[in-house]
């Protein structure tokens, strides 16, 4: 590809990586598994998990990304010189998209609870009412597609203005401004009576918590969070200049993504907290996001006071920013793969993967509503999206990435692109490799198996 952008800056390049990575796993999931499973007991296995599985991927996918400057699909193509293992790269595509389609609708939740708070909606709302709240919103044929259009369009905006003034342009004011939120938020709920409750639940060492199950959410989660398997690493490094340090921008996202983690749980805990609820029987996810909390900000802050319903506002803005930094990486993806792969301009590209991510995301979003009734064992089509990419492509994605950058991957390559041709030193190559080799692969396979629900079974046949 010759006529190919690149992103302009280093900050930049790190910041649009780490727009990806901080998303809506960040807040509506890790301080919730933190919580539950031990404090900083969860928190000291994921970093764990960080350290010896994800990073040695992430590294890899930026590095096959910067070596071929092309799509995820035809990095891959070029990488495996034309054997099966292309493959890893159509998945790729395949799995970005996949988690687009429902990533899109929370997104586009995101900013109907931001649109609420700001109105104040949430005043005088007694607690057992906001489960109805939500069931009504999102039941709603219309509402949750209307936003779900204006979300994906902020998307589709974005790429359209290409990766440097689209992409790197906007990350450089979004995540920045993610921060400050963050920062504000934190040191309001820091101030709650109780607060300290709140942060000792969530950093309290309980080993325990911790067994087998809860070393594999971690494992999961660390994955998830670090946006690894779905190509929007390996695309967003083939926009790498040739003198981006691969290592130390794979350090500097995975250092980001987590402390956004652990200060949204900072936000969340210590609200929790102060209004006396038992963190241990919330759910993470959309419970968690859009039925607990908006009562618990309004009963922390006051009931329909200016604060509560500034702290509510910020929050789901919040949460609208990292899910749409996120958002706009998975279309990235897409849109680079059709764009290069099929030839056509990247205006066309991103119109057309619009055009897919819409309808079945709005088929979606109507599985709520209207289209509740289309369910096969029990999940409707969002769960079903939302199952089958955490459950099988992710693992299935990441298992393939490693053995593929462990023992195909041409090393002379793999060491050549990670000392940036010599410039670097790389003592960490034999590790790494290793790790790609035998660690990896045995965790994330054994991530897999548990998700298909095969440990499970093996416990209850033991009893
Ligand atoms: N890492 C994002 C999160 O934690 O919510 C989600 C995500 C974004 C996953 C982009 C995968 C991806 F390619």
């Amino acid at each position: 590809m010759n006529n190919r952008e690149n992103f302009g800056s280093k900050i930049g390049a790190i910041l649009a990586a780490a727009g990806s990575a901080v998303g809506l796993g960040n807040i509506w999931r890790f301080p919730i598994i933190t919580g539950q499973n031990g404090g900083a007991a969860f928190i000291l296995i994921y970093l764990c998990c960080i350290v010896l599985l994800g990073l040695p991927i992430m590294i890899s996918e930026f590095l096959i990304g910067r070596y071929t400057h092309a799509n995820t699909a035809g990095a891959y193509r070029i990488v495996s010189n034309g054997s099966p293992w292309k493959w890893v790269g159509r998945l790729g595509v395949f799995t970005g998209w996949f988690i687009l389609c429902y990533y899109s609708v929370v997104g586009a939740w995101t900013l109907h609870y931001t649109y609420l708070s700001a109105a104040n909606a949430f005043q005088d709302v007694p607690a057992q009412e906001y489960g109805s709240i939500f069931s009504s919103f999102t039941s709603n044929p219309w509402i949750p597609t209307i936003w779900l259009f204006l979300f994906i369009g902020v998307v589709h905006y974005v790429i359209t203005r290409g990766v440097q003034s689209g992409i790197e342009k906007f990350s450089k004011i979004m995540m920045p401004t993610l921060f400050i939120i963050v920062v504000l938020l934190v040191i309001c709920s820091v101030l709650l009576p109780g607060a300290s409750e709140g942060i000792k639940f969530l950093l309290v060492v309980d080993f325990s918590k911790v067994d087998s199950s809860v070393i594999l959410q971690a494992m999961g989660q660390a994955f998830f969070s670090m946006s690894l398997a779905m190509g929007c690493l390996c695309t967003y490094a083939s926009y790498f200049a040739k003198n981006t340090k691969l290592a130390t921008t794979a350090i500097n996202v995975s250092v980001i993504d987590t402390i956004v983690a652990i200060m949204a749980g900072f936000i969340i805990f210590p609200s929790i907290f102060n209004i006396g609820m038992d963190p241990n029987e919330i759910q993470a996810g959309a419970s968690l996001t859009f039925i607990s909390l908006p009562n618990v900000f309004q009963k922390a802050f006051g009931n329909g006071t200016f604060f509560a319903c500034v702290f509510s506002m910020m929050f789901y803005f919040l949460l609208f920013v990292a899910a749409l930094t996120s958002a706009i990486s998975l279309h990235e993806v897409a849109t680079a793969y059709v764009s290069e792969e099929f030839e056509v301009t990247r205006k066309k590209a991103a119109t057309l993967v619009t055009v897919v991510i819409t309808i079945f995301g709005t088929l979606c979003s109507l599985s709520f509503g209207p289209l509740s009734s289309i369910q096969f064992k029990g999940l409707n089509i969002f769960d079903m999206f939302d199952s089958f990419s955490g459950m099988v492509l992710l693992p299935l994605g990441g298992l393939l990435t490693s053995i593929f950058a462990g023992w195909v991957l041409d090393q002379k390559l793999y060491k050549d692109e990670l000392s940036n041709h010599g410039e670097l030193k790389a003592p960490y190559f034999k590790l790494l490799i290793f790790t790609l080799r035998f660690i990896s692969p045995i965790a994330i396979g054994m991530v897999f198996l548990d998700q298909l629900g095969v440990f499970n079974t093996i416990r209850e046949l033991l009893g």
